[in-house]
């Protein structure tokens, strides 16, 4: 009996110690908000959130209102639904919510980076230097290049007949994009080294065409490995492909390369003077290529799709685009030279920006989440004061609150080219819920300190694909009657929504 007691007060306490881990006793405290941890216990709700995080948010809406906590495989998540309070989300201090703690580890666990802690200053000043003003004409000259060489690498205009390609719309689009994105910012083949023009070119098809392949690849094990779900086999495959990009994207391999971006070379000189490892750094080139590509290329599919889709819409950006050429005094012509495309002609196009702003508005669907480091309140719009927990973690899916917000865009599912413009052609920001101003109407860049610093690079990439697209082709849609494809809603949260099925689509040179 002496013996047995402290054994069950051990046990005991043991259960009770794994009970509270499981969340068992964490109730609701006056002033939280609802709380709903779910039937099962730790895992909470994950799974139902896992299948349709559209679906899950409006259940819980229904329940509990514009702001609720749930359970999410031992976390619990403040989700913030009312768009007029997205403001104390986004400009709180990051000593209270803090964006780095939650990046870091996914980004350990997606790309194998692990993060000293103090590069972020690094980033956002690279970021600053290279994605925006100057720095952003010289990547968006290289940008242009790069893009007309990928698009008319196959084309032949020798014959007088107009031969039509056909391919799949979504590979097409991404795989351009992806191409010439890689080439602009990871630099490409020297011709000194190659021997010639002409083989450098042919050395770079290759390798941004296989680096295109692993991408995708990996592109569709992220969610669950995010999730930490993976199956023994696509975790070993996961495996693979990493060590693949970290080697062929290594420091190594990039010191014979011509024409890298400052932003890649700064963030690598950055972290070299930090003192991280060059294997280190080597694995942070795949953190790069996947912020910089994973979006953009899916985004150029919807944009492109949206308006094959819509004529109207088509024929107002095409005549844009056509205006905008003429008045700088281009045309293009067989034989003639390529397009020069500058930023001040990407300037000119208020139509082009809306249908780019809606389609964003569609199919970006980024999940923003910040780690609660300190008690604090949360000021819903309407006086209401929530208290939230240390440890916590709060998340906005702007996609659900904002995006298709019946009361801020009417018929949200519905692609309108012009809903970002203004009677008078001006780009339009006055958006309002109950008739209240909603400051943030669209947020598929994210938010605050963790917004994306690469927005106008990314930008301008979507406008000239469209542009160079619409000048150089006719498109068509395979079957003109094609419906919008349906999202994959697995990856809802990772940003850039991917349709569930490709689409046949049919394009000629138009000299
Ligand atoms: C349509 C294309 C793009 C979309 C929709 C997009 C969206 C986003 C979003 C939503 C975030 C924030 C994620 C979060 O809050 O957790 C983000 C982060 C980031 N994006 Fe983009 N992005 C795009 C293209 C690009 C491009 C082309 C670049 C670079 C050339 C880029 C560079 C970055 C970087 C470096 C971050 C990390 C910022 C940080 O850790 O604070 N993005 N992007
Ligand atoms: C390499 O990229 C630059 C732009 O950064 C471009 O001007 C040049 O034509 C490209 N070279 C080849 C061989 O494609
Ligand atoms: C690309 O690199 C080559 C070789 O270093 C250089 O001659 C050329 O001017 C560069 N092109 C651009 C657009 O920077
Ligand atoms: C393209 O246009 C810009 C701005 O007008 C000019 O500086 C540049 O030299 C032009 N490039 C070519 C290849 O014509």
């Amino acid at each position: 009996m002496t013996l047995l007691l402290p054994i069950l007060v051990g046990f005991l306490a043991a259960v009770i110690g794994g009970l509270y881990l499981l969340g068992v006793f964490r109730r609701q405290r006056p002033g939280e908000p609802p709380l709903d941890k779910g039937l099962i216990p730790w895992m909470g709700h994950v799974l139902e959130f896992r299948k349709d995080t559209i679906k899950f948010l409006d259940r819980m809406k229904q329940k509990h209102g514009d702001v609720f906590t749930v359970q999410l495989g031992g976390f619990y998540l403040t989700f913030i639904l009312d768009p007029l309070s997205l403001g104390t989300f986004v400009k709180e201090s990051p000593e209270k919510l803090d964006f780095n703690t939650f990046a870091r580890n996914l980004v350990e666990r997606l790309f194998g980076y692990r993060s000293l802690g103090n590069e972020k200053q690094l980033l956002m000043k690279t970021s600053h230097k290279h994605l925006r003003g100057p720095g952003l004409e010289v990547l968006t000259h290289a940008m242009m290049c790069n893009l007309q060489n990928v698009m008319l690498h196959n084309t032949d205009s020798s014959t007088d007949q107009k031969t039509w390609l056909e391919d799949r719309l979504f590979k097409y689009s991404y795989k351009a994009v992806f191409r010439a994105g890689y080439l602009s910012l990871f630099g490409n083949a020297s011709q000194n080294c190659e021997g010639s023009v002409e083989k450098a070119k042919e050395k770079d098809q290759a390798e941004s065409e296989t680096l295109f392949h692993e991408f995708r690849k990996y592109d569709q094990l992220v969610p669950n490995l995010a999730y930490g779900v993976l199956p023994p086999r696509e975790k070993m495959e996961a495996e693979r492909i990493k060590a693949f990009f970290w080697k062929a994207l290594s420091m190594q391999k990039m010191k014979i390369k011509d024409n890298i971006s400052r932003w890649v070379w700064d963030m690598q000189q950055g972290r070299q003077e930090l003192g991280i490892k060059e294997s280190m750094i080597d694995r942070y080139m795949l953190v790069l290529l996947w912020v910089s590509q994973g979006n953009t290329g899916p985004s150029a599919f919807w944009l492109l799709f949206f308006l094959m889709k819509h004529p109207e819409a088509m024929a107002a950006v095409r005549e844009e685009v056509n205006r905008v050429l003429k008045e700088s005094g281009q045309e293009v012509r067989r034989d003639g030279p390529l397009i020069n495309l500058t930023c001040d002609m990407l300037m000119k196009t208020p139509i082009l920006d809306s249908a780019v702003e809606e389609t964003l508005r569609l199919t970006a669907a980024p999940l923003l989440v910040r780690s609660v480091l300190q008690d604090m309140t949360l000021k819903m719009a309407n006086g209401c004061e929530y208290r939230i927990r240390k440890g916590d973690r709060m998340a906005v899916l702007p996609y659900s609150a904002v995006h298709l917000n019946p009361e801020i865009h009417p018929d949200p599912h519905s692609f309108k080219y012009d809903r970002f413009l203004n009677p008078d052609g001006s780009k339009k920001t006055d958006f309002y819920k109950g008739g209240k101003k909603v400051k943030y109407y669209s947020m598929p860049w994210g938010a605050g300190v963790s917004m994306c610093p690469g927005r106008f690079f990314a930008n301008n990439e979507l406008k000239q694909f469209v542009f160079l697209m619409l000048v150089y082709f006719d498109l068509e849609l395979k079957n003109p009657d094609e419906k919008t494809p349906e999202y994959d809603v697995s990856r809802l949260g990772f940003g850039a929504l991917h349709p569930v099925k490709d689409i046949q689509f049919r394009y000629s040179l138009r000299f």
